[in-house]
């Protein structure tokens, strides 16, 4: 049953294009080389210590026959000072590959999130995210670079190994290969169970620092409605439900490594019997006893090395999985970007857009010409800020077709490069944290100080900034904390006309501004020459003056006035 449900999963995964191995080749690439370096550096250290103890056991018997010569003395030194700094070395070296592995991982996936579809995107928390890009990259980095060369290592450790003592005493040498088809078992047995509780660690993981980031993001709604007992009581329940997996885990691991251990030791005083024994006999020296001994448990160390490995190859594939689950979103639809001369137009024909499978907008068509100034209406919920995403191509139409031009005959179908084109004033407060500057260049990075300014006082900021003590540099916290959600409002519209794109859409931009305000901000607006397109959804009739169109949204469908 078991096996079934294994093949099962190996048979999905197949279908869903998943090859784990490919996959971590990939992202391995670039490091290969390193990596390669890396375990050249571990085995020479292999042979260096088995040198030393080849150079052990001659001193050992120099010293019983008492002659020990300058020349032996100044050799076992050297390969003691040799050993040290190539451990240093492999030491540095790990650190840096780990180091710029996990970044390189973390870049790649912090890239694909940037250029996947947004809707793809939202059925993450941004904790989940955010574990599986330090978290899970950490596991896959330390596996890559730590775990599968080590695993390497010891095996070819293991091999020199066993023929320098097969060399002295076949008998110990098989003796001490006993463990391996022993570990093999252990490890199989554990593997898969380890496995999905390190999958169950990871999304406790996930759930924990969720919680964290999104409480403290609304720490105001926490305090607001006295949920603090509450929260911190959360707080340790996702805490024990952590510990609990972690301990299976880690229960788990100790338990293979103590019957690994526990095997290790007894053959080990095994060896020793049998060494003593052929000393009282008179075969072997004191020197070659030590020499068994250490080889002896360095063809044991490296078996009971691989076992305790198992959680780290473990780990690599399930992070590996989580990561591609990010991996498994599609990339956002992008043309060649069309540059658009004057005032640009939109016609939507037939679209309809949804979120799951229910259409929130049917077979919506309708035209905004170029220089068009055309409200959205409708009630809240309707549609209205989905219309907006279906334009700029944040969700996209399974029918139908959207098709911006401008007069002289360029046309751009919806792709993630029409933004190239249209500024957008989102719903809801959408500031950085940084400086109100910062946020302005953002529209435009290399806007000249006479632009900032111009933008700036068209969306009638200046009158504000000038009270503020460090005026355009001020520093304002995540999402506009410092500033009024009014002066947030204004400073999104300014970081929108910075641009001068030739096609605005505003949702509820002014929302929070009073009458007079809008008002003049909509006036300054209308002055603009040329004005851009402007879409603007709004619940408020006295901007419907401005307009010159309105699309009215309800019940799935749109039409124009
Ligand atoms: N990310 C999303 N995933 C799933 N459903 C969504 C998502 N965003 C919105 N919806 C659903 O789509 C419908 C339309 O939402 P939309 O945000 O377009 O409304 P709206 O007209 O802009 O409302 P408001 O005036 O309140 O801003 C709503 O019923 C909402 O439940
Ligand atoms: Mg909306």
């Amino acid at each position: 049953m078991r096996f079934k449900r294994y093949l099962n999963k190996y048979r999905e995964d197949k279908a869903r294009g998943r090859n784990y191995f490919n996959w971590l080749m990939h992202y391995t690439k670039p490091y290969m080389w390193k990596i390669i370096l890396l375990m050249i550096i571990s085995i020479a250290m292999t042979y260096v210590s088995i040198g030393y103890a080849v150079a052990s056991q001659k001193l050992i018997d120099m010293a019983g026959k008492g002659h020990i010569t300058k020349t032996a003395i100044a050799l076992f030194m050297g390969l003691m000072v040799s050993m040290l700094i190539i451990n240093t070395a492999i030491e540095l070296a790990n650190v840096m590959v780990n180091e710029k592995y996990t970044f390189g991982i973390r870049k790649q996936v912090y890239d694909k999130l940037l250029r996947s579809e947004w809707l793809g995107t939202q059925q993450f928390h941004t904790g989940d995210m955010m574990t599986r890009m330090t978290s899970d990259a950490g596991n896959v980095a330390n596996g890559m670079v730590n775990v599968i060369p080590e695993i390497i290592v010891l095996l070819i450790q293991l091999v020199m190994v066993f023929i320098t003592l097969y060399i002295n005493s076949p008998f110990l040498a098989i003796f001490a290969l006993f463990l391996t088809p022993f570990g093999m078992v252990i490890a199989f047995l554990i593997g898969r169970k380890l496995k999905k509780l390190q999958i169950k660690v990871q999304e406790t993981e996930t759930a924990y620092r969720s919680f964290i980031q999104e409480s403290l993001a609304n720490i105001l709604i926490v305090k607001a409605f006295s949920n603090e007992d509450r929260f911190s009581e959360q707080l340790a329940d996702l805490r024990e439900n952590r510990f609990f997996w972690v301990w299976k885990k880690s229960k788990l691991s100790s338990l293979s490594n103590l019957v690994l251990n526990g095997t290790f030791q007894v053959g080990y005083v095994f060896a020793f019997v049998y060494a003593a024994g052929q000393i009282a006999n008179g075969e072997i020296t004191f020197g070659t006893m030590t020499l068994f001994l250490t080889l002896f448990s360095r063809i044991q160390a490296p078996i009971a090395s691989l076992a305790n490995q198992l959680p780290g190859v473990v780990s690599v594939f399930s992070a590996a999985s989580r990561i591609m689950d990010i991996q498994d979103i599609s990339d956002e639809k992008r043309e060649l970007p069309v540059n658009m001369e004057g005032s640009v137009g939109v016609r939507v024909s037939d679209v309809s857009f949804a979120y799951g499978k229910k259409n929130v907008l049917e077979n919506v068509s309708f035209n905004i010409e170029p220089g068009d100034f055309a409200a959205i209406i409708g009630q809240s919920g309707i549609g209205k800020t989905t219309l907006i995403r279906g334009l700029l191509n944040f969700i996209s139409s399974q029918s139908g077709n959207i098709e911006y031009y401008d007069k002289h005959g360029h046309k751009a179908h919806a792709s993630a490069s029409v933004r190239e084109f249209i500024s957008y004033v989102p719903q809801g407060n959408t500031l950085f944290s940084g400086t109100i500057r910062d946020n302005v260049l953002m529209g435009k990075p290399d806007a000249t100080e006479a632009e900032i300014w111009e933008a700036l006082d068209m969306a009638v900021c200046r009158d504000f900034l000038e009270k503020l003590p460090d005026g355009i540099d001020t520093v304002i916290g995540e999402k506009g904390v410092g500033i009024s959600e009014g002066q947030a409002q204004r400073i999104a519209i300014a970081r929108a006309l910075i641009r001068k794109s030739p096609f605005l859409i505003l949702d509820e931009a002014t929302s929070a501004l009073d009458e007079k305000t809008e008002a003049e901000f909509l006036k300054k607006f209308d002055e603009i020459s040329p004005r851009p397109t402007c879409l603007l959804i709004t619940h408020r009739s006295s901007i419907l003056k401005y307009c010159n169109k309105e699309l009215i949204i309800d019940n799935g469908c749109v039409t124009v006035h």
